[in-house]
């Protein structure tokens, strides 16, 4: 099967060549550049025929055998499939796969649960929150009366006893627990604890874990929250998108705050694209990557306090890590336009005293691709050497081709 079918079979290439070259242009930019997101990664050719498949011509607005529109009774088979395949991969009696992104999903949560006004206690964005966790630029912060806690100053994991002393003190209709910054599992037995005593909804983003939950490598919030938000183009290397997973009492009204409440017809290519990354996720496999990428990224960890940098939380649960690079004469914002010029891709990230100089690193992408532990300490060191400037970026750039050139994301 061809990695993106479209070029392959040259019709892109006849019809619009400038478009051709664009898409080819950022292949050869993800073959030849180290992407160290923490959001990304490299879906399977499988997952990728889905999405350029016929499947995105269809309209469907609706759940499988109650649409508006005619003409859906294959990809009803396709949804049914993945919402099945969903439900058994993370133990949910209900799943929702219509979310068209992870903010698609915590807004639907959002309108399943609360009314304008409602206050909501959810992680600070300055401590990792994401934006639809109460940010003033986001719905959820005009919409909602949000409460943020952080985390300690000292450890960089959330401060549980902050979490509940501001739930006994604003008695938030909800709690949100999720981050895009926390490289620690989070505990959700305890925010359970917290929701229950102050008569509060749990939601769990795990937009993030999610892909570490399927593969058994990360704790499953399914069992503690009323409605758990992801996204399926992280760690779990599916279509970009979103899904919700809960209980069956609250199941249609998941299904409505989706449908008709804040999106139109479903992307059936999309959900075809679901299924294909659940039925991966559900594989051995899948298992070993999942627990690789957390091996990896603790090697990583080790590796970048070795060499300097401060880790927060002093390592990693997960496929993220936190650093602050300011021992090596660099701040966040600063070091993440000198690396990308040497050809590695991460991003800033908030730091735990709250400021957004941090650079986030993540070992999803990389550990697809094949490397292993010992990739993992030639990254760090690379990554020192530039921003200390032991290496320059021509040598580096080349560094990186070269260790890249050994692990293709899509070998042809
Ligand atoms: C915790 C969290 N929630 C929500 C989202 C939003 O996902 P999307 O970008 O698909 O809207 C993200 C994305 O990174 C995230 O990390």
């Amino acid at each position: 099967m061809s990695v993106v079918p479209v070029i392959e079979a040259d019709v892109l290439r006849r019809q619009d060549p400038e478009l051709a070259e664009i898409l080819l242009g950022e292949l050869a930019r993800q073959s030849t550049t180290l992407q160290l997101i923490a959001a990304e990664n490299f879906s399977s050719p499988a997952v990728l025929a889905a999405l350029g498949s016929p499947l995105a011509n269809k309209y469907a607005e609706g759940y499988p055998g109650a649409r508006h529109h005619g003409g859906c009774e294959i990809v009803d088979v396709a949804e049914r499939v993945a919402v099945e395949r969903a439900k058994a991969l993370f133990g949910a009696e209900h799943a929702n796969v219509q979310a068209h992104s992870g903010s698609s999903a915590v807004l639907a949560a959002y309108a399943a649960l609360l009314r304008p006004g409602d206050t909501v206690l959810a992680l600070g964005l300055p401590y990792g929150g994401h934006l639809t966790h109460g940010s003033p630029a986001n719905f959820s912060g005009r919409w909602f009366d949000f409460v943020g806690y952080g985390v300690d100053a000292e450890t960089g994991t959330v401060d549980y006893a902050q979490v509940r002393s501001l739930a006994r003190l604003h008695r938030p209709k909800a709690i949100v627990c999720g981050s895009i910054a926390c490289p620690r599992h989070i505990d959700y037995a305890l925010f359970r604890e917290v929701a229950d005593e102050v008569g509060a909804y749990l939601i769990a983003d795990a937009a993030h874990p999610i892909g570490l939950v399927a593969g058994g490598a990360a704790p499953n919030p399914v069992p503690y929250a009323d409605i758990v938000c992801a996204t399926t183009h992280k760690v779990l290397r599916g279509p970009r998108g979103g899904m919700l997973l809960c209980g069956s009492e609250l199941a249609e009204r998941v299904d409505r705050a989706v449908f008709p409440f804040t999106q139109g017809g479903a992307q059936m290519h999309t959900i075809a694209a679901k299924a294909v990354a659940f039925g991966e996720a559900a594989t051995p496999a899948f298992t070993a990557y999942a627990h690789q990428v957390v091996a990896n990224a603790r090697v990583l960890a080790a590796g970048l306090a070795g060499e300097g940098f401060v880790v927060t939380t002093g390592g990693t649960d997960t496929h993220l890590i936190t650093v602050d690079p300011l021992p090596l004469g660099v701040d966040g914002r600063a070091a993440r336009g000198q690396l990308a010029a040497a050809g590695l891709v991460l991003d800033c990230c908030p730091l735990p005293h709250g400021d957004s100089r941090g650079l986030r690193l993540g070992t999803a992408a990389v550990t697809t691709q094949g490397m292993g532990e010992g990739e993992m300490a030639t990254i760090a060191a690379l990554l020192a050497g530039v921003l200390r400037g032991r290496v320059d970026t021509r040598r580096a750039r080349d560094e990186v081709r070269g260790l890249v050139g050994g692990f293709p994301p899509y070998p042809s």
